[in-house]
């Protein structure tokens, strides 16, 4: 209990949170709220970020890890990875880069300084997307799980138009799998690790593929049975609370705000 005259801010618990895609979207949208809660941020992107860094390069990746150490001294509360290319980015073989690599990279990068900080986790946005190719069906998985990306590079040049799309579902279900692999390790070094699975969002990812003439029309005829997009807020809302203290024993689990597409999708599957 803190002394009646106490100041009201020193009551506040601060944490220092590393988020990338910091600069657009559900990323920006989530520092703004995490900012507003009083937590001090590190936010990591392209431009526009505190740590300006392309994390669809192993250079890059490397470089984020270590000026979030600098910045954090090596003990950090919390990550946040946002990060994420649309499916009509090319060359697909980028997409995967960044939609897997450069969130699995910062995940083994940071584990040790997330074990020095308070009540620490992480979350990752995997994608909706994660569900609609299977492991066993996944053509990129094994590859990418390897660490192998010259072999993904490879598939995904081989897969003609489907290349997009294969690279998008392909990362996040790979993505997914990785969080979920990792969860008895990380719950026994004591860091919580979970994903948050959008549907369509409004941000400038989904209106890059609305403009494309290859995914436009899927995407626009798509609709979920809350029958609207999604705010960038209302994703930033479901990482803000899997950071905070009630959900606590919220481990290794993959959350949906898709406005029920997945339930739609797979009734018998969860
Ligand atoms: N918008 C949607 O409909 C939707 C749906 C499901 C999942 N998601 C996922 O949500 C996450 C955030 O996407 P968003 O919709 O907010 O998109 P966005 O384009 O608004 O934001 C993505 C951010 O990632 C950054 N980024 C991209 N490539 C990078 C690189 N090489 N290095 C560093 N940063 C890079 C961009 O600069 C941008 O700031 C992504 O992982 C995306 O796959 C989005």
């Amino acid at each position: 209990m803190a002394a009646a005259n106490a100041s009201p801010l020193k009551e506040i618990c601060l944490s220092t949170i590393a988020l990338t895609g910091s600069a657009s979207g559900i990323g920006a949208a989530t520092a703004q709220r995490l900012a507003a809660a009083g937590h001090r941020l590190i936010g990591i992107d392209l431009r526009n970020a505190d740590v300006a860094v392309d994390l669809s390069t192993s250079e890059g990746r490397s470089q984020a890890v270590s000026a979030i150490l600098e910045r954090c001294g090596g003990a950090l509360d919390a990550l946040v990875l946002c990060a994420g290319l649309g499916a009509h980015v090319e060359p697909a073989s980028t997409v995967a880069a960044v939609n897997y690599f450069g969130a699995v990279a910062l995940l083994d990068g940071l584990l040790p300084a997330l074990q020095k900080g308070q009540s620490p986790c992480a979350v990752v946005v995997s994608s909706v997307a994660s569900t609609q190719l299977p492991w066993e069906k996944n053509p990129i998985g094994a590859a990418l799980e390897a660490g192998d990306e010259a072999r993904v590079a490879a598939v995904l040049a081989g897969a003609g138009p489907r290349a997009g799309h294969l690279a998008y579902a392909g990362s996040k279900n790979a993505l997914t799998v990785a969080v979920r692999r990792r969860a008895a390790d990380w719950g026994r070094a004591g860091v919580r690790l979970n994903t948050v699975a959008p549907g369509a969002v409004e941000t400038p990812l989904l209106h890059g593929g609305l403009a494309d003439p290859r995914y436009g029309q899927a995407i626009k005829d798509f609709v979920a049975p809350i029958a609207r997009r999604a705010r960038p807020d209302e994703v930033a809302a479901m990482i803000a609370y899997l950071i905070g203290p009630d959900a606590g024993f919220i481990h290794g689990a993959q959350f949906f705000v898709d406005g029920g597409v997945d339930a739609m999708m797979r009734p018998t599957q969860f």
